[in-house]
């Protein structure tokens, strides 16, 4: 036996545990309807991962649309009883940017959920799946006069506006309109959270949105949150509906979400006294957390809609507003976890790595590390390439005995970044042509999928009552080349 196998290695980072066994499930990560069979084979509502492959090839995204139905009716049920006697319930967004198709919009519309887009191309696909303009919201930092103008002839329920420049921009078009642009305005309230932590600092050093520090104009003590506020209710082109904020994402902890409420809330009262105006609307934006390994805990979306409306309750009651309308954006917390990508396994290769600095002194010793190559990688996930994001995986298509060995997933890119899952433990006997499954791709996978190194784009299956459908197809050889001018063309 190799015992380089059984112990956990030390090239292993901390929090990765040797897995008692590594054919079974790790619940937080798989989305419902995903189980192993009698015979040892992934499968999602009864489908073996085999035959989806048979059907519709790998690199594949495989969702279930049950499980992305149910967590997008939880939010919203979640949050809707958590304020009802605050606010009457709460407008939950689902944020497209996390993933969007036409099938994935009518499922957001059929729960009862609205659509945050972020671009023409989002509102066209909100377009194209019948989406209703007044439950659509548009997003960005730099939008432009013909998304503007798509907004407004599309009749949005709000763009989020991001800077004093863009709000005049609105307020100049929708006025050579004849009409009346709903907005709000996107602040920066200093709060920062990533994961379990949040940092409040006074100043914000980055792209999006209008800052609430007070320094944050030429013009001493009006912040350009402020400034902003007062240009909107002087523009007659403009309805301003309210404030928005969004802090981060990958969040665990309410802590963040219940800071940024109560500053906004602050600002929110201060404003609506000083310019005597009513500012109906607060959206606390998305970042919900979601499991992409087992020591990933995130809290259900009950326990976060409680903690925030204890927040905003207690806030309004001191202030001695009436409660805004709320609304947030969540995208990951919603698809991340419907999701999980199957590939296939080609090249293997184990090499010899240093021990870690604090075993070296002890003498020379290497350990080994498997790589184990599938046929996608960073253009179907750039998350860890980006993010340093972790990833989990399992063998899919076979139970395996063989012991643990830690593996690198790598994909086939020219890049020696390009790692899918950077350590997990994998059976030793894994071989070409098993497949693999990684859990959680479900949010800003396809979304930043990429054609590098011209490699076809996967498509997207959408599972539902045992029967597995595409929703995207995967791209063709001829799809490739489908914008190259050609040769004649030089
Ligand atoms: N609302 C706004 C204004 C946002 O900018 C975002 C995400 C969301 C809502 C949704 O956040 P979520 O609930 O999905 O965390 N590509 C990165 C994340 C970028 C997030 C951009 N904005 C990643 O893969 O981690």
């Amino acid at each position: 036996m190799n015992t380089d196998a059984v112990h956990a290695s030390p090239l292993a980072p901390e929090w990765l545990a040797v897995p008692d066994n590594l054919n079974v499930l790790q619940a937080p990560m798989w989305a419902a309807g995903v189980e192993k069979s009698d015979a040892g084979e992934v499968t999602i509502d009864g489908i073996p991962v085999s035959e989806l492959k048979e059907k519709f090839g790998t690199p594949l995204f495989v969702m279930s649309e049950s499980d992305f139905r149910s967590r997008a009716r939880a939010f919203k049920d979640a949050f809707d009883e958590a304020f009802a006697d605050i606010c009457g319930g709460v407008d939950v967004y689902y944020a497209g940017k996390s993933f969007l198709c036409t099938a994935v919009a009518s499922w957001v519309a059929e729960e009862g959920l609205r659509l945050d887009t972020c671009s023409g191309g989002e509102l066209a696909v909100a377009a194209r799946a019948g989406i209703e303009g007044p439950n659509l919201g548009l997003h960005g930092n730099n939008k432009s006069d013909a998304e503007i103008n798509r907004a407004l002839d599309m009749k949005l329920g709000r763009i989020v506006v991001d800077s004093l420049d863009e709000l005049e921009r609105v307020a100049k078009i929708a006025s050579s309109r004849g009409e009346t642009a709903k907005v709000m305005l996107r602040l920066t309230p200093g709060v920062h959270a990533h994961t379990h932590e949040f940092i409040a600092t006074a100043h914000e050093d980055q792209k999006f949105g209008l800052s609430m520090a007070e320094d944050s104009t030429e013009e001493a003590g009006l912040s350009a949150a402020e400034e902003a506020v007062a240009a909107a209710t002087s523009y007659s082109s403009i309805e301003l509906l309210g404030l928005h904020c969004h802090i981060g994402s990958q969040i665990f902890e309410p802590d963040g979400f219940a800071v940024a409420a109560q500053k906004l809330l602050g600002f929110l009262a201060a404003m609506q006294l000083k310019y005597s105006i009513v500012l109906p609307e607060l959206d606390l934006g998305g970042g919900y957390g979601i499991a992409y390994t087992p020591v990933d805990t995130p809290r259900p979306a009950a326990e976060i809609a409680q903690a925030m409306a204890v927040v905003v309750r207690s806030t309004c009651a001191e202030l001695g507003i009436t409660a805004p309308r709320i609304s947030i954006e969540p995208g990951r917390a919603i698809v991340g976890s419907t999701t999980f990508t199957l590939y296939e396994v080609g090249t293997l290769k184990t090499v010899r790595v240093d021990a870690p600095e604090a075993e070296s002194q002890q003498g020379n010793v290497t350990y080994p590390r498997r790589y184990v190559s599938v046929d996608g990688g960073m253009s179907d996930n750039a998350r860890p390439v980006l993010y340093d994001a972790d990833y989990s995986a399992i063998l899919a298509s076979r139970e395996s005995s063989a012991d643990p060995q830690l593996s690198r997933v790598v994909g086939k890119h020219c890049e020696s970044g390009d790692i899918v899952v950077r350590d997990v433990y994998l059976p030793a006997d894994v071989a070409a042509g098993d497949l693999l499954a990684v859990p959680g791709t479900g949010a800003y996978c396809w979304a930043l999928s990429s054609n590098y190194n011209y490699l076809a784009r996967p498509g997207v299956v959408a599972v539902r009552d045992g029967a597995a459908r595409l929703i995207v197809r995967g791209e063709t050889e001829e799809d490739l080349l489908n914008r190259d001018m050609g040769v004649a063309n030089v």
